[in-house]
Order: structure tokens, then C-alpha cells, then sequence
């Protein structure tokens, strides 16, 4: 097994660079991204729905579905896009250059993506420190570490920010484990722009779906920056299908915690300590991820190192018992001996 090259890849669930690491599997396990094992069982989408362009009828049932179970005023006040990494991308591209504040460590795509539009960035540590700039950017919850921020909070925030001409964004690309805290109901309030992401908590990160929640008004630019025929005609269908299956979404909340709760089990046999997280994935403190990260990825496992933060791991949720037994057999080939342990 070779070491871990200093460029780790930016994001999980790249299994190329993975086999370059570590050699060829048969069937890795992937636990590097926080995307549901278990994706919603859309119907396929219709002959006519990879034909003909998505019309207004088409893309006004996926923007309907998706207002009313994330919860925003109207379907005028959500635009879809082809993932919410597109609106990551295209929201610091609507503004001329300004102060951004950015909740760390967090997403890195946030950083890169307003420094990348000239903006004059700063990555902080505190939810006070956003207050002092005219953009503020977090993830709520917070990839990787789950921190979670008062909803109540950041409604005052938003107030202050669009006094001044500002936008506090969040990014709720993890929230449909946590529905009570999102932003997405008070999204007519100026300047509160929620980012929504539907790869995850679906299963279906291969469709790129995402939606930006936000005051009509601010809706439109993001309309016009993106184009026409953003979203693809089965991603419209399957969006819309998955976001007005209520049923699925309950079963699907309630399934993530128990099997949350297993995976924290096995990795507190192997003595790791969980650190945070959500339902989609955990957070690990170790005294040597890139050992661990090795060791696993030799027996076809992978997990997310931080280039950053060298005591981080992230793993995503197995989605069966085989899958968690092969992570509880691969963590302890990790175990330090006794005798070589401080
Ligand atoms: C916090 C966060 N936001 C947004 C994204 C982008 O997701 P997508 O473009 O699939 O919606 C990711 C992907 O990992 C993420 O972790």
C-alpha cells in the first residue's frame, strides 16, 4: 500500500483515485461521501422525458413538490439546479465583489468558489464573527463536524445583513435528517438564501438535483445566471416523484438514525471517538487518520481524510450488515498493539 499522496481528492467518493491509492477492489465499500445507501426507488422516468425539453408544467410540479416539503412560502421562492454545487458556484457571480464571511472548517466549495468570483473572503471560527461582513456563508448542519446553528439566531442575522444591502446563505445540504432547523420557511425574509441538496438524503447524487429557497426577487437573478433547461427532464420527474413521497421521507428519517446509531456502535468497539456528525455520516477524532485511512482503503474500504486536519476521518452510513461486519473486521487491523501504543 502506497502512502497517501499530499493531493487527496477535494471531495469523497472518488474510487479512481482511490484504486491509485490502494490498488484494485473487486467491490469497495465507499463510505467517503454522506449519501444514503439506500436511494428512494424513483419509477423510470417516461420515453417523453428524455425526448422533449422540460416545459413549465414539468418543471413547476418538481418546483411545487420541492416548496412544499422543504417548507417555503411558494414554489416562486425555489429554483432548481443541476445540484446545489452549481448554486454554490453561481450565487458569488450575482454580486459585486463584497466582504464574505465564511463559518469554518467547513464545505470547501464555499471558499473556493467566492474567492474564485474576486470576492474578499474570510474563513472564521465563530457564528459572531459573521456579522462584521456583507455575505455570510454556512453549512447548517455542518459538513463535517454536524455543528448545528439556532435557527432563531440566524433569522436575526439575516435581518442585519440585508439591512445593509448583505446575504446570509445557508447551505442546508444535510438538513432533510433535521427538518425543524431549517431556514427554508422564512426564506421571503430579504437577503436569506437556503441552499438544498437532493443527491443526499435521496441516494441520488447521479441526478444532480439541487434548489436554491430564497425572496422571488433574488430567485430570478439565480433563474437568469443559470439558463434555460437547467435540470434535466428526469431529474424534474424524479425530483418530483421523491419530494412528494412523505411516506418514503419518515421511514427514510427514522432508518438513517438506527443505522447511525450501529455504525457509531462499531466504531466505539474499534475506539474511536465520534466527534460530531449528522445521520448521513460521522466525524472520527484519531490520533493518525492517514494510518487508518490506509489500512481501510487496503481492505476495499473508503473512508474521507482532511488534507487539514490530519486527526479527522469521515465515514459514511453502510448500508447493511455485511457492509458494517467487513468495517468492524478492517477497524481492528487498525488497532495500535499495546505495545506499540504511547
Ligand atoms: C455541504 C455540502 N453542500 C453542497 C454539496 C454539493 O452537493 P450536490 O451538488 O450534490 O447537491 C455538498 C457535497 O458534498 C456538500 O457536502
Amino acid at each position: 500500500v502506497k502512502d497517501a499522496p499530499p493531493d487527496l481528492p477535494d471531495h469523497g467518493g472518488d474510487l479512481v483515485h482511490a484504486e491509485l491509492l490502494f490498488g484494485h477492489h473487486d467491490e469497495w465499500l465507499d463510505l467517503s461521501t454522506g449519501i444514503n445507501p439506500w436511494p428512494y426507488p424513483f419509477s423510470p422516468p417516461s420515453r417523453e422525458a428524455w425526448t422533449r425539453l422540460p416545459d413549465g408544467a414539468v418543471v413547476g410540479r418538481l418546483l411545487a413538490a420541492a416548496a412544499d416539503t422543504y417548507g417555503a412560502p411558494t414554489p416562486d421562492h425555489v429554483v432548481a439546479a443541476p445540484g446545489s454545487q452549481a448554486l454554490i458556484q453561481l450565487l458569488p457571480r450575482l454580486r459585486p465583489a463584497s466582504d464574505v464571511a465564511i463559518l469554518g472548517p467547513t464545505y470547501g466549495e464555499h471558499e473556493a468558489s467566492w474567492s474564485a468570483a474576486g470576492h474578499r473572503v474570510r474563513v472564521v471560527s465563530g457564528a459572531d464573527e459573521l456579522r462584521d461582513c456583507e455575505v455570510a456563508v454556512l453549512c447548517n448542519p455542518n459538513n463535517p463536524d454536524g455543528r448545528v446553528l439556532d435557527p432563531e439566531m440566524l433569522r436575526r442575522l439575516a435581518g442585519e445583513l440585508a439591512a445593509r444591502g448583505g446575504w446570509l446563505v445557508v447551505d442546508e445540504a444535510f438538513a432533510d435528517v433535521a427538518p425543524g432547523m431549517s431556514l427554508a420557511p422564512g426564506v421571503d425574509q430579504p437577503g436569506c438564501i437556503v441552499l438544498r441538496s437532493f443527491g443526499k438524503f435521496f441516494g441520488l447524487a447521479g441526478v444532480r438535483l439541487g434548489f436554491a429557497l430564497a425572496a422571488p426577487a433574488i430567485c430570478a437573478s439565480i433563474r437568469q445566471g443559470l439558463g434555460p433547461w437547467a435540470v434535466s427532464g428526469p431529474a424534474c420527474r424524479i425530483g418530483a416523484e421523491a419530494l412528494g413521497d412523505g411516506a418514503w421521507m419518515a421511514e427514510t428519517r427514522s432508518r438513517l438514525a438506527r443505522q447511525r446509531l450501529r455504525l457509531d456502535r462499531v466504531l466505539h468497539e474499534a475506539g474511536l471517538e465520534v466527534a460530531g456528525g449528522t445521520d448521513l455520516y460521522r466525524l472520527v477524532l484519531v490520533p493518525d487518520a492517514a494510518r487508518i485511512h490506509r489500512v481501510l482503503g487496503a481492505a476495499g474500504i473508503l473512508v474521507r481524510r482532511f488534507e487539514d486536519h490530519p486527526r479527522w476521518l469521515r465515514f459514511g452510513l453502510p448500508g447493511d450488515d455485511a457492509a458494517l461486519g467487513r468495517l468492524a473486521a478492517a477497524l481492528a487491523c487498525c488497532r495500535v498493539p499495546v505495545s506499540q501504543s504511547p
